[in-house]
Parts: structure tokens; sequence; C-alpha cells
């Protein structure tokens, strides 16, 4: 069962004060969604989360599969039930979107826009790809040819050979490659500032999925995008993200640079995930298991949420919630210990 609702969660840390070229800003973000025991209690999937992400940036958002991560993007997006986001703020370019009356549908959907693992699920089945985008581009009112023509360069641009030709194509004609590429059209076609790639290339076999990054990230400079990428892979994150963000248990663990983070970790936890992948982990032998199951959000052990798993956790973690806190300049750990991980 999850916990009651506070009016802030403890390990949101400080909000960072606005930096200069912020986009977005998220701080102590909560999110709660009806239990499945069936009890009607409420389960607190994503608890006190804060991180910037500065315009043109590329953050990446890490954690083991029931952190929170999806959730965090779907409320950015604002595509949660209504009443999920029971805590903290959105603020993007200065404006609190969790306040009522923000301009919600201007920013979601057009300056922001998402990506998904599975483009089936983003994609209608029963309008060709050049609609869909179409329909986006359409609604600045646009003439017809001139819609069409941005259509097809927006595919090209996607990747997509032959656009003219597949833009009659239904989602469900086309190879799961191509069904990303067209996803990626959808969502630049609002021209977006900010782009939510969620596990963008997860489904994909290894060599589409290097290209289709190669193909973020060009688009991504070219067009000045901010982007948050969710993603299993340390791998990829170390490669394309800016600054990086590590999820344990519905929480920010720790966050900061990217290749300075998972090269010298200040949480255990983050020392663990890049311990347990051979190529970034950089002191050990052997890549080594992360011990243990995953806590989860429904039960989530008391005081620092990772402690049954931690080898440095004493007395205090079990009774004291770690507070986020900035442990070297731009780098934030929600551990007692960071120093100590930081000097190993
Ligand atoms: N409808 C729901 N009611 C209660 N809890 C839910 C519901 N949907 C998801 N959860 C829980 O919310 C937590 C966070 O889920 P989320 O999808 O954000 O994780 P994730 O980090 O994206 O994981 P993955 O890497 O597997 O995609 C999970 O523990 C999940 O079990
Ligand atoms: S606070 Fe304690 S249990 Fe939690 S990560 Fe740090 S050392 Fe481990
Ligand atoms: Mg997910």
């Amino acid at each position: 069962m999850g916990e009651r609702v506070t009016a802030r969660s403890h390990d949101a840390g400080p909000a960072s004060p606005e930096p200069d070229g912020s986009l977005l800003r998220i701080g102590g973000l909560v999110v709660e969604l009806p239990a499945q025991d069936g009890a009607g209690g409420t389960v607190r999937v994503v608890d006190g989360v804060s991180f910037d992400v500065p315009a043109g940036s590329t953050v990446g958002l890490i954690g083991e599969s029931g952190s929170g991560k999806t959730m965090t993007a779907l409320a950015v997006i604002g595509l949660l039930p209504e009443g999920a986001v029971t805590g903290g703020e959105l603020v993007w370019r200065g404006e609190d979107l969790l306040r009522p009356g923000a301009d919600r549908r201007r920013v979601r959907g057009h300056e922001i826009s998402m990506i998904f693992q599975d483009p089936l699920a983003a994609l209608n089945p029963s309008l060709t790809i050049g609609r869909q985008v179409g329909e986006i581009l359409r609604r600045d009112g646009r003439p017809r040819a001139e819609v069409r023509r941005a259509v097809i360069d927006l595919l090209d641009r996607a990747g997509v050979p032959d656009p003219a030709g597949r833009m009659r194509s239904y989602p469900h004609e086309l190879s799961g490659g191509l069904r990303q590429r067209a996803m990626i059209a959808l969502a630049l076609a609002g021209d977006p500032s900010l782009l939510l790639a969620d596990e963008p290339t997860t489904a994909l076999d290894v060599t589409v999925q290097a290209r289709i990054l190669r193909l973020l990230r060009s688009i991504q400079q070219e067009r000045g995008l901010a982007m948050l990428l969710v993603s299993h892979d340390l791998r990829v994150v170390a490669h394309v993200a800016d600054q990086v963000v590590v999820m344990y248990a519905g929480r920010v663990a720790e966050r900061g640079p990217a290749s300075e983070t998972l090269r010298r970790p200040a949480h255990p936890y983050t020392r663990a995930l890049v311990a347990s992948v051979p190529a970034v982990r950089t002191r050990t032998a052997l890549a080594a298991p992360l011990p243990g199951a995953p806590a989860t959000p429904a039960n989530r052990p008391a005081a620092c949420a990772f402690h049954p798993r931690c080898p440095l956790a004493r007395d205090r973690c079990r009774v004291e919630a770690p507070v986020a806190r900035e442990v070297e300049p731009g780098r934030w750990s929600a551990c007692h210990f960071a120093e100590e991980v930081l000097d190993r």
C-alpha cells in the first residue's frame, strides 16, 4: 500500500533555481494511481521527482523496470488519468502546467511531443500515415498542397524511403523500423521544443536501433530540440545524454552530468546499475548482476528504499530517509553516504 499524500515528498530536494535556458523544470512531482489490490487505496508510483531539462539538451532517464520512468514522462505530456498527478510542479518556460488555466493544450502535443516503444499504440490504425502527420500540420490552416509537401518532407527527414508513396500506407503495412520513423515524423509535425522518447528503440533489432538513434540525434541537433530519453540501455544513455537522472522505486536516486555520473556514481544504486552492464562498468572485472529484487512503489521499504539491497546500508538508512543534496557542483544524490560512494 502506498504512503499517504503529503504536500511534498521527502526526497524531492530543493527545487533547483530556474537556470537560464531551462525549458522544463520538474519539481517534487507526485503521481498516484489506484492500487491494483482492489482495496481502494492508491499507490505513489512517482514520489517527489525533481530535475531540469535545459533547452536543446538530452536528459537520460534510467532505472530498473517499475521505477517510474514512463509515469514521469506521461505526467509531463499530460497523458495520465485525471487526478493522477497529486503534487509538485511542471514548469514549462516559466509556466506551471499543473496550475488551473495553464495553456496545456498548446504545449502538450505541440511544444512537447512523445515517441513510444510501440508505435502501434501511438499511430491510428485506420488512417494512412500521411493523413495522420497531415492532420497535425493542417491545424495551422495551411493549404492542402503545402501540407502534402510538408508531410513528404517530414517523412523524408525521419528516414522513410519513398515518402510520397509511403504516405499512403497504413501503419500495419509498414515494418517495425518504418513505423518507428513514421511516429518520429508524427512527433515532429507539431514542431516541438521537447521530445519525450520512451524506450524508442528497444523493440527493434540492433542495427535499426542504432540508425534510429542516429536519426534522433541529428534531428535534435538540427532543430535544437531537447530530449528526455527513457532507456534501459546505459550504453545508449552514456553515449547520447548530457545529463542523467537515475530513478529507484519512484524517486530520484541521483542526477548529474551523464558521463561523470556513470563513470563515478554518487549513489550505491547507480554504482550497482553501472556494474551490471559490462560495457559501462569501470572498476569491476566482470558484470555483477544487481542483488535482490527491485522495490515496488506498492511495497517501498521505509527510509531509504534501496537499503535492503545496498552494500553500504547501516542503521541510519533504515530509519532516516535520505534527502537529495548537491554533493559536487551540479551533482545531486539521495544517499546519506554519497561522499563515501564518490571516493571509492
Ligand atoms: N494502473 C496502475 N496502478 C498502480 N500501479 C501501477 C499502474 N500502472 C503502473 N503501475 C506501477 O507503477 C510503477 C511505475 O511504472 P512505470 O511504467 O513508470 O515504470 P518504468 O520505470 O517505466 O518501467 P519499465 O522500465 O518497465 O518501462 C510500476 O511499479 C508499476 O507497477
Ligand atoms: S542511504 Fe544508505 S541504504 Fe540508501 S543508498 Fe545510501 S548507503 Fe545505501
Ligand atoms: Mg516504462
